[in-house]
């Protein structure tokens, strides 16, 4: 069954008469529970005339780190476990930070947005379940967003409030680098996603986890490579750069994976020096096909705004090399690299706009972002 707008209409898009100030402002809570991240924002949203004004009112988010680290990865019922555990507590902070009543509820929250794809099933299934009764208790619409929509908007968030301006932002050229995704995205407007590249096997933060269980650092890898690289010598390794200088926008990091794992072998008993060194020449191979493969999209697509969103956005190497490059590139706040439901509830105001309702989504583990 899909909500009608026309039911929404008087409560969620009021006109303020005398002083135009905005046209209409609405509140959007969010829901994202696609990984190991139990995340829960509400965002009030001011449409005016330079753009959308967005105030992140509560941004709560419960890591599930710790309970993983022991395995080496999520492993997806215990993710869904705990996001069952987690959902109604950080609920009652998300509503009780944004100074919202139990019996306000139906007057201050006009929709809920939730992620229902790419992720682990069992744990999509459990903020889609918890977001379709709170939909039916507050009788208002229930929007589901793509998980890599919210990266694709992260760059924007800039301080707790930020605008997103009406124009000049298109064609939007995103760099998308997660745990399960490598993309390089071209939007001509919101929502609309053409797919330029992405990855043939890896996703380079797959590729970061992967090469930090080789050297044996703990779980997540990506942020310990990180830091590990900061110690070591870049140049002292010449990894591979796979598909670097093929024709096409995509990426490959499986051989680079390959070729770390035989240099460990052929090394030995490796001290911290050398590890060190392992991993700044990894993450110096990897950071520099993702800004190469970037430039020459920039180069092909000329766009006017350039993003970079997903977990390992929160690299410093890659941050570095990319605003090298691109000066005007827009960067995430560190705090808005992982998932979070902030970045839900934007993706979700535009779907909202667009009346993309659905009030039983299911939760589909490949999910890809197309033409909307
Ligand atoms: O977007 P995200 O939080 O979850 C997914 O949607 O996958 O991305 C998680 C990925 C993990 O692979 C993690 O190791 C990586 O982002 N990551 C990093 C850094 N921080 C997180 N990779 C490299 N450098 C970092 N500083
Ligand atoms: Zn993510």
């Amino acid at each position: 069954m899909r909500t009608s707008i026309s039911r929404i209409e008087p409560s969620a898009l009021f006109f303020v008469q005398k002083k135009r100030y905005y046209f209409f402002m609405i509140k959007i809570l969010a829901i994202e529970t696609s990984c190991d991240e139990t995340a829960i924002a509400v965002l009030e949203i001011k449409k005016t005339r330079e753009g959308e004004k967005f105030s992140i009112l509560s941004n709560q988010i419960a890591s599930q780190v710790k309970i993983h680290a022991p395995f080496g990865g999520v492993v997806p019922n215990l993710a869904k476990r705990e996001h069952i555990k987690n959902l109604p507590i950080l609920l009652k902070k998300a509503l009780a930070e944004s100074r919202i009543k139990n019996k306000e509820l139906r007057s201050k929250i006009q929709a809920i947005a939730v992620t229902y794809g790419p992720g682990l099933e069992p744990a999509l299934w459990t903020g889609i379940n918890f977001a379709e009764n709170l939909a039916k208790k507050w009788r208002v619409p229930l929007v589901p967003v793509n998980h890599l929509e919210g990266h694709v908007y992260s760059a924007f968030m800039h301080n707790s409030k930020f605008l997103i301006p009406n124009s000049k932002i298109f064609p939007l050229l995103t760099l998308i680098v997660s745990g399960g995704h490598t993309e390089l995205l071209l939007s001509k407007k919101h929502l609309d996603y053409k797919i330029l590249g992405e990855t043939l096997d890896d996703a380079a933060g797959e590729a970061f986890d992967k090469v930090a269980r080789m050297l044996k650092l703990s779980y997540p890898g990506g942020p310990e490579i990180s830091k590990l690289a900061k110690l070591g010598n870049a140049g002292a390794i010449n990894f591979p750069r796979p598909m670097i200088h093929s024709k096409d926008l995509n990426f490959s990091f499986s051989g680079l994976k390959t070729s770390v794992l035989y240099k460990i072998r052929e090394l030995g008993k490796i001290n911290k020096n050398k590890k060190a060194d392992i991993a700044a020449s990894f993450e110096e191979a990897a950071v520099d096909v993702l800004v190469r493969k970037t430039k020459k999209a920039a180069e092909q697509y000329k766009p006017h705004t350039i993003t970079l969103g997903g977990g390992v956005a929160a690299n410093d190497r890659l941050r570095g090399e990319l605003r090298k490059k691109f000066p005007n590139i827009l960067l995430p706040e560190k705090r808005f690299t992982g998932d979070n439901a902030a970045m839900i509830a934007v993706a979700g105001y535009y779907r909202f706009l667009k009346k993309k309702f659905n009030s039983n989504p299911k939760a589909t583990g490949n999910l890809k972002l197309s033409k909307n």
